[in-house]
């Protein structure tokens, strides 16, 4: 319980964070991402979500919940996360990651779905409008995995899909994309989009 105070005051204190680890020799330099996305990252999907007129936004992939709050904040827009709790930088158990992710959620109107990415985009349609929703992709990073969502997107009719990872040589996203989608519509840090109906 202790580790999932300290990273709770690491979530919601960025500065503090920076300011800890520039105290142990540490720099960063711009924003703290710590497998999440940079401010201009999470800038880029509040702003496609308004521009491209979406009614909801899923993220596949949540870690922590901070962009899905700070999307649901800014937009105000239905937020659906995603996440099956096999990863996160800390070291944390499943089980921890998931509580403390919740915590991080609680009262942000997000809802917080424990699971895999590929059942979850098959049932999509049970849930919404997939032609209204913006689906990012930010889960697996895996060439396979992210072909197969990105194929599950189109297939449900997925209006808008974007990701993370793109330009990223360490994964697959970028070949997944381009024999999926050929060129993103906009490339923002590493964040994609692609309109796809
Ligand atoms: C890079 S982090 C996501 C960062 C998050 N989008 C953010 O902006 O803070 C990847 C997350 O995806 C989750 N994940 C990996 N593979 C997954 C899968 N197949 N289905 C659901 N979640 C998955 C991991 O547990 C991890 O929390």
């Amino acid at each position: 319980m202790n580790k999932i105070l300290q990273l709770w005051r690491v979530a919601t204190h960025p500065r503090e964070l920076r300011m800890a680890l520039s105290g142990l020799g540490v720099r960063l330099a711009g924003d703290v991402a710590f497998g999440g996305l940079t401010d201009d990252e999470t800038a880029a999907l509040v702003r496609w979500t308004k521009e491209q007129g979406a009614d909801a936004f899923v993220e596949i992939g949540t870690l922590f919940g901070l962009t899905a709050r700070t999307v649901a904040r800014e937009t105000g827009r239905k937020v659906v996360a995603v996440d099956n709790f096999c990863w996160n930088p800390f070291g944390l158990t499943p089980a921890q990651h998931e509580a403390f992710t919740r915590k991080i959620l609680a009262g942000s109107g997000v809802e917080l779905v424990r699971g895999d990415a590929e059942p979850f985009l098959a049932s999509l349609s049970g849930r919404m409008d997939p032609s209204r929703a913006l689906v990012f992709l930010d889960g697996s990073h895996a060439y396979a995995d992210v072909k197969r969502e990105i194929e599950s997107c189109k297939r449900q009719g997925v209006g808008i899909v974007a990701g993370h990872d793109f330009g990223n040589p360490g994964f697959g996203v970028t070949r997944a994309v381009r024999e999926t989608f050929g060129e993103p519509d906009e490339v923002v840090g590493m964040c994609w989009i692609k309109r796809a109906v």
